[in-house]
C-alpha cells in the first residue's frame, strides 16, 4: 500500500515589515488594541510589483531544495490562494512557467484559509490513486492587494506570504498523511468575502466607488464559528485515527487570532505549548499560514521522526479542515 509523505517544505515572507504602530498611522487603531485582541505585532506586505506567484516561486524553490529532489520530478502543481495574480489563467500555470516546468499539470484551488489543508488532501488522494507521484503544493497570498485601508476592523489582521510542500508517495503506509477531515458551509458567504470582481458584481465605477473589491468581514460571527468547527473537525480526525489529544505532539493551527487558538487548545485539552504559532510576526496570511508555520516548525527542529502533527484551519466559505500527519 502507498502513503503520501511530505518530503520538504519552504516558505517566503516579503521584506517589508509593517508594525502595529505603522498601521496606527493609516487607520484609527493602536498597538495595544491589535495585540490584545489578536496577538498580532506586525505583518509583512509584498512590494507593489511582487505578485502572489512571485512569492510562491521563492517558497517552492526552498521546498525543492529541502526535499532534495530534482524539480523535474514534480508532476503536478496545486496552488491554494484567494488572491491569485489575476482571475485567470491560474496562478499555478503562471508559477509553472516561472519554474520552468513545461507541460506539468497545474491548477488553483480556492478554500481561503483552509486552502493548504484542502490542497494537501487533494494531492494525497491523487497520489493514492497512483496517477501522480510528486506534487508541489502552494499556499500563497497577497492579501494587502484586497485590504481596505479605510476599514480598521479588517486591514490590521492580514499579511502577505507564501508556503510550499512537496508531497510524494512512500511504500511505508505507517507514515505520512493518516487522515483528513474537510467541510464547508456556504450558507453565509457574506461573513467573509470580496463582493465584487466576479460575475455577481463585475467591476464598474459603482463597485469601485462602493469599495466592493475589498475584503469584508464580520469578525465576531467568524470568531464564534471558527472555534466550533475547528474543534469539531479535530475531534473527527482524532477519532478516525483512534487517537486522543494526548497522542498529538504538535498542532499547527491556522494563524488568525491568538484568542481563537487559545480557545481551541482549551477545547481539545492540548497545552498551548504544543501549538506552533507565528501570528505575532506575520498576521493572518490565509492559505499561506499553515505552510509557513509548518516550515518554521521543521526548520526549528520542533518536528522529529515519529511525531504526530495535527493541522487545523478554517476560512471564508466557510470552509474548514484538519489533518493528522505521522512524521
Ligand atoms: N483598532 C481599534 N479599535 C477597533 C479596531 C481596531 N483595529 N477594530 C475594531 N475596533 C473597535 C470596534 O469598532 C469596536 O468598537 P465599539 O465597541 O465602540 O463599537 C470594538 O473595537 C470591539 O470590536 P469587536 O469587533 O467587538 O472586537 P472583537 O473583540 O470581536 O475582535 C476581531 C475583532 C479581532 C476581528 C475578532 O472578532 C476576530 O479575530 N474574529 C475572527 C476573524 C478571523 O479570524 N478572520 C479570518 C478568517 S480566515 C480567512 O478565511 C481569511
Amino acid at each position: 500500500m502507498t502513503a503520501s509523505i511530505i518530503l520538504g517544505t519552504g516558505s517566503y515572507t516579503p521584506d517589508k515589515i509593517i508594525t502595529n504602530d505603522d498601521m496606527s498611522k493609516i487607520v484609527d487603531t493602536s498597538d495595544e488594541w491589535i495585540k490584545t485582541r489578536t496577538g498580532i505585532r506586525q505583518r509583512r506586505f509584498a512590494a507593489d510589483n511582487e505578485t502572489t506567484s512571485d512569492m510562491a516561486l521563492q517558497a517552492a524553490s526552498k521546498a525543492i531544495l529541502n526535499a532534495g529532489i530534482e524539480k523535474n520530478s514534480i508532476d503536478c502543481i496545486i496552488f491554494a490562494t484567494m488572491t491569485p495574480d489575476m482571475p485567470f489563467p491560474s496562478s499555478a500555470c503562471i508559477l509553472q512557467h516561472k519554474m520552468g516546468l513545461p507541460n506539468v499539470t497545474a491548477f488553483d484551488i480556492q478554500a481561503a484559509c483552509s486552502g493548504f489543508i484542502y490542497a494537501l488532501n487533494l494531492a494525497n488522494t491523487m497520489i493514492l490513486s497512483k496517477q501522480y507521484k510528486t506534487i508541489l503544493i502552494i499556499g500563497a497570498e497577497k492579501l494587502s492587494s484586497i485590504l481596505d485601508f479605510e476599514d480598521r476592523t479588517t486591514c490590521v489582521l492580514f499579511g502577505d506570504g507564501a508556503s510550499a510542500a512537496i508531497l510524494t508517495e512512500s511504500n511505508d503506509s505507517n507514515i505520512g498523511i493518516l487522515h483528513t477531515d474537510t467541510g464547508a458551509d456556504g450558507e453565509t458567504p457574506e461573513l467573509l468575502h470580496q463582493p465584487a470582481g466576479g460575475s455577481a458584481i463585475p467591476p464598474s465605477i459603482d463597485s469601485l466607488n462602493n469599495r466592493l473589491h475589498f475584503l469584508k468581514m464580520n469578525g465576531k460571527e467568524i470568531f464564534k464559528k471558527a472555534v466550533r468547527v475547528m474543534g469539531q473537525s479535530c475531534v473527527k480526525s482524532l477519532e478516525a485515527c483512534n487517537l486522543t489529544s494526548e497522542d498529538i505532539d504538535l498542532v499547527i493551527p491556522h494563524q488568525a487570532n491568538m484568542r481563537i487558538i487559545e480557545s481551541l487548545a482549551k477545547r481539545l485539552e492540548i497545552p498551548l505549548d504544543k501549538f506552533h504559532n507565528n501570528l505575532d510576526l506575520y498576521g493572518n496570511t490565509s492559505a499561506a499560514s499553515i505552510g509557513i508555520a509548518l516550515d518554521e516548525a521543521i526548520q526549528a527542529n520542533r518536528i522529529k521522526k515519529g511525531d504526530r502533527i495535527l493541522l487545523v484551519a478554517f476560512g471564508a466559505g466557510l470552509t474548514w479542515g484538519s489533518q493528522i500527519i505521522q512524521w
